[in-house]
């Protein structure tokens, strides 16, 4: 959607930081021996806490309030009886609605000791969000996000997950423009306008970049079974800075 009133504004502000806190608060809970559903019931009773709906559940009927993944999975991962352990790779990922209004937010992160490996990965993955979010102008070409996507994944050393993209989103879950892909294509003639809302997802792996659906029908993993991470937030295109309904 584009937001084109003070109201759109405010309501896309409160939603975004609905998902942000339970993301942060969901985040915090996890711990070795806490389970994927456990995890996913907290996330939950705070979005009703606060008159917000699951938007993959509302949108795909997803079997869970948030998506939950643990590595090899990077995409989702279905809450359920899996007992986390330490050392492992998850992905979070807190999309939600509240009065018609959709943000959409997500984080990797390891189940308590870390792993210099798995933190570079993070970083990596980080930064490279806030350097795409920050390329993304009223008046740029759209494919400038892919590209810089691409190229700070390159410069680490890492692959991007060429079939994961980012998307528009606002009244919907998943709305124009469509495929906003994690690396760069030349061909993409569009141009970001003021105001409009998407959802940025840069997935950077160590692995080829390639992803494989698992027999329950929703989860992605990794095709080569390779360390991924994700970071996303929802924004606002503007003339500057975008604004960062997720932070
Ligand atoms: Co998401
Ligand atoms: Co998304």
């Amino acid at each position: 959607m584009t937001a084109d009133s003070e109201n759109d504004i405010k309501a896309l502000k409160e939603i975004g930081r609905i998902c942000a806190e339970v993301l942060r608060k969901m985040m915090d809970a996890v711990r070795p021996g806490i389970t994927t559903g456990e995890l996913d019931d907290i996330g939950r009773g705070l979005l009703e806490s606060r008159g917000a709906h699951s938007a993959p559940e509302v949108t795909y009927q997803f079997p869970g309030a948030t998506c939950i993944s643990v590595s090899p999975v990077i995409a989702h991962g279905i809450p359920g009886d899996y007992v986390l352990h330490e050392g492992e790779l998850i992905h979070i990922d807190v999309s939600a609605e509240l009065d018609g209004y959709f943000a959409d937010t997500g984080s990797s992160l390891w189940v308590s000791k870390r792993s210099p490996e798995i933190h570079k990965l993070l970083e990596a993955t980080k930064s490279t969000l806030m350097k795409a979010v920050n390329v993304a102008r009223a008046g740029r070409p759209l494919n400038e996000i892919g590209k810089t996507v691409q190229n700070e994944a390159k410069k680490r050393g890492y692959n991007v997950i060429y079939e994961l993209t980012g998307h528009g989103i606002g009244r919907g879950l998943h709305e124009d423009p469509r495929e906003i892909l994690n690396f760069y294509n030349p061909r993409d003639p569009r141009i970001l306008k003021d105001g409009l809302v998407l959802a940025i997802e840069p997935f950077l792996t160590t692995g080829r970049g390639r992803i494989a659906e698992e027999r329950d029908g929703w989860s992605l993993r990794t095709a080569d079974n390779a360390i991924a991470a994700q970071f996303e937030h929802t924004i606002i295109v503007t003339k500057s800075e975008p604004i960062i309904l997720t932070a």
